[in-house]
């Protein structure tokens, strides 16, 4: 496949303000407007960008770097190239295809213990994998710690997902500062989810960086309660309006 330079799109914030939902929709949107290839990385322990998206994954990258310390344990090591070799073609195995979207889940790491050279191989080839898409979207972990662990290092643009409550909007201002002082990203900045209507938008203080908001979607609460993938959504209100936010804001290529 040809080397390109991927826009690497991470959507970060607190527990439950909507970053799976926001990750499943800007990989809708990609698929449905470019003609470009869309890496979809679920990187949240606690997944759901699978169910979002209507994909169940066989292996997760976590999968296969377990497998492969038990290999280096028996081997007492191994050769370094053979071992960078296997996870590189277990890895794109553990890839499921969804049209122009590939999909990969980091899986649900449950073992203790130092596997510093199988995870930063992991995370090179990763990085090795991103030059191969146009667009690669990945759902955080909620929280602080994948910035504060310099994670998202690829990354070009970091998407802060609020809600409209104080602690939303301040794990999102905590996450912006720490990624300024870290990373330098093309861009980043905040949106405000989930609110009712113009009138408690205009209540909340903006927050620095802020891209827009998005409303609260009966539409998307009944996917949720069916548990129905994101693709099923027909809010075009919402849908339009998270469009023309990423185009008007450079989150995605116009
Ligand atoms: N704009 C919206 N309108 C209505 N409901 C929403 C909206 N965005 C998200 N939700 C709902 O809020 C809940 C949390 O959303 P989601 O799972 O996307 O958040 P999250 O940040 O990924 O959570 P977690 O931290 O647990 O991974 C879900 O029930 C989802 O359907
Ligand atoms: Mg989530």
């Amino acid at each position: 496949m040809p080397e390109k330079q991927p826009m690497i799109i991470a959507v970060c914030g607190k527990g439950g303000v909507g970053k799976t939902s926001v990750a499943a929709l800007i990989t809708r949107i990609l698929m449905e407007r470019t003609a470009g290839k869309i890496l979809a990385i679920d990187a949240d322990p606690a997944v759901g960008l699978a169910t979002a998206l209507g994909i169940t994954p066989q292996r997760t990258v976590d999968d296969i770097r377990k497998s492969i310390v038990k290999t280096i344990r028996a081997d007492h090591g191994g050769d370094i190239r053979q071992v960078r070799a296997r996870i590189d073609y277990e890895v794109w195995n553990a890839v499921a295809e969804k049209e122009n979207m590939a999909f990969l889940a980091i899986g649900r790491p449950e073992d203790a213990g130092c596997y510093c050279r199988v995870n930063s191989l992991l995370k090179e080839i990763l990085s090795t994998m991103a030059r191969h898409f146009d667009y690669v979207v990945i759902d955080g972990e909620a929280g602080v710690e994948q910035i504060n662990r310099r994670v998202m290092e690829t990354v070009t643009h970091l998407l802060l997902i609020s809600d409209t409550s104080l602690k939303g909007r301040q794990v999102a201002e905590t996450i912006r500062k720490l990624a300024e002082s870290l990373v330098e990203y093309e861009r980043a900045g905040v949106i405000i989810n989930k609110v009712r209507d113009d009138r408690e938008w205009e209540s909340l203080p903006e927050p620095k960086d802020c891209l827009g908001w998005l409303m609260e979607s009966d539409d998307l609460r009944r996917l949720d309660r069916e548990g129905k993938s994101l693709f099923h959504l027909e809010d075009a209100a919402l849908l339009s309006s998270l469009e023309s936010l990423l185009a008007r804001t450079a989150f995605i290529r116009t």
